[in-house]
């Protein structure tokens, strides 16, 4: 089957064609809101732009708020999507894609915002945005001070977990198999829970971790509904070789960031512990290569996280960031973007359309997927039932073994028991959008 072509028994994408839907909802609401901070955003930047570029400066300014108001007017207004003009390296493959989703919808009507794949189209305007915000300014992150003031705000939970880090390494020698498991468990759930933090389901209102991120553990519990930690431990000690084994020189574990701020935090305190424990010997880190969902990673955040962290003047904060960088410049841990990554394609794509990136991914002993839009590019971001399994909704896409750490906050949900979603869906009518539920899902071989 061609790529993009759905096959027998694959749901329909979700989309706003559905009245009322949350992907309707965000669309109408959620979206333009975004759009407006960002006018205002780069409207308080004027002098910068000016001190910087001086004229040509000001007239990008003025281009980036005509352009967006044009947005935010097409959007509201339902127009067909438009091709891309700014003839940058992925241009051509978003103007591609544009034609498939067009095959896909006939010729009876255009692809528009309301009617297209939600997936799609909450993709194209990030997209367009960086359309808009053209040279000189095109270096200008339009999301830089939501993602600076999430990790400003989150501090005391910085600092907590960096102290926890600490006293784990402290006792890392001497530690049963039992207790490393329990520690990683541990770290694996903050992980997980940072994902909380993301702005772009706040349309940017502030939205950062306060509590102690370790001691809220026990009390999120419940609210895992997936939890496969098992298989993902299981899958590390199984792909753990003794040093000089000659097998393979480095075993991988891979990080699909997501946000910024906070959750960036726990994935490299995650990848620390992943590190100084021997579960791993190298993390390659996926970003994005522009500003992405309000508040992804992109490699100027990632740097600009480990500079702060390496400031700060906290004895375990700042031990911690010079850990990490040391990581870096030794080549333990890599950072990495991938134009895919910030593309509208569902991930059962990827070996067709991002084969070098699918090879990548093959060389990791394990995948983690940070977040709600890896899963929603997980699953295809379709109607499937709940109770379907994870694997059926990868449809194909299985690189290594991988896990998605996701707090719900878009409505696909797939591998529940028979009866869960719809005992939630009476409990908790909100429960697939409100951000209070999680899931640790993972696809690779069975192990014992
Ligand atoms: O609708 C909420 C939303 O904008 C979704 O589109 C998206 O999946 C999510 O926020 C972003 O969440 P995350 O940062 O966890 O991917
Ligand atoms: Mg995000």
């Amino acid at each position: 089957m061609a790529a993009g072509q759905i096959g027998y028994g694959v749901p329909p994408s979700l989309s706003a064609k559905v009245t009322g839907s949350f992907a309707y909802l965000t669309i109408r609401d959620r979206m333009p809101t975004i759009l407006t901070k960002a006018v205002d955003t780069i409207h308080r930047n004027k002098n910068k732009f000016f001190e910087e570029h001086g004229e040509e400066g000001i007239s990008a300014e003025k281009q980036a708020i005509s352009l967006l108001s044009k947005l935010r007017n097409e959007l509201q207004t339902d127009k067909p999507l438009l091709e891309l003009m700014d003839g940058l390296s992925d241009t051509e493959s978003w103007n591609q894609y544009m034609q498939r989703q067009q095959r896909q919808l006939g010729d009876q009507e255009l692809v528009s915002w309301f009617k297209s794949p939600w997936l799609y189209v909450e993709c194209y305007m990030y997209r367009r945005i960086q359309e808009a915000i053209c040279p000189p300014i095109n270096n200008f992150d339009v999301f830089n001070e939501g993602k600076t003031q999430s990790f400003f705000e989150s501090q005391q939970a910085v600092m907590a977990l960096c102290t926890y880090l600490g006293d784990v390494q402290k006792s890392m020698e001497k530690l049963s198999e039992n207790q490393l498991s329990e520690y990683f468990n541990k770290l694996l759930q903050v992980s997980l829970w940072g994902n909380k933090c993301d702005l772009s389901i706040s349309a940017g209102q502030e939205n950062s971790q306060k509590a102690s991120p370790i001691d809220s553990l026990p009390s999120l519990q419940s609210f895992i509904l997936v939890n496969d930690s098992n298989m993902v431990w299981l899958t590390l000690n199984s792909s753990r070789r003794p040093e000089g084994s000659g097998q393979k020189t480095a075993d991988r574990v891979d990080i699909v960031l997501d946000n910024a701020g906070f959750e960036l935090v726990t994935d490299l305190v995650l990848a620390d512990f992943l590190v100084s424990s021997g579960l791993a010997r190298h993390i390659h880190f996926h970003g994005k290569c522009f500003p992405w969902f309000v508040s992804d990673v992109t490699a100027n955040d990632f740097q600009w996280t480990i500079r702060q962290t390496m400031a700060a003047n906290h004895k375990w904060m700042s031990k911690s960031g010079f850990q990490w960088q040391s990581y870096l410049n030794e080549g333990i841990w890599s950072y990495h973007d991938h134009p895919f990554w910030t593309q509208p394609h569902e991930f059962c794509d990827m070996a067709a359309d991002a084969p070098d990136l699918y090879a990548t991914l093959q060389e990791a002993d394990l995948v983690l997927f940070k977040g709600d839009l890896n899963y929603r590019k997980l699953t295809g971001d379709r109607a499937w039932g709940h109770a379907v399994d994870f694997c059926t909704a990868l449809r194909g896409f299985e690189p290594a073994p991988l896990c998605s750490l996701r707090t719900l906050k878009a409505n696909v949900q797939v591998g529940l028991q028979l009866g869960q979603g719809e005992k939630l869906s009476t409990e908790d009518p909100s429960w697939m959008t409100n951000g209070k539920y999680a899931v640790i899902q993972f696809h690779g071989p069975k192990l014992e």
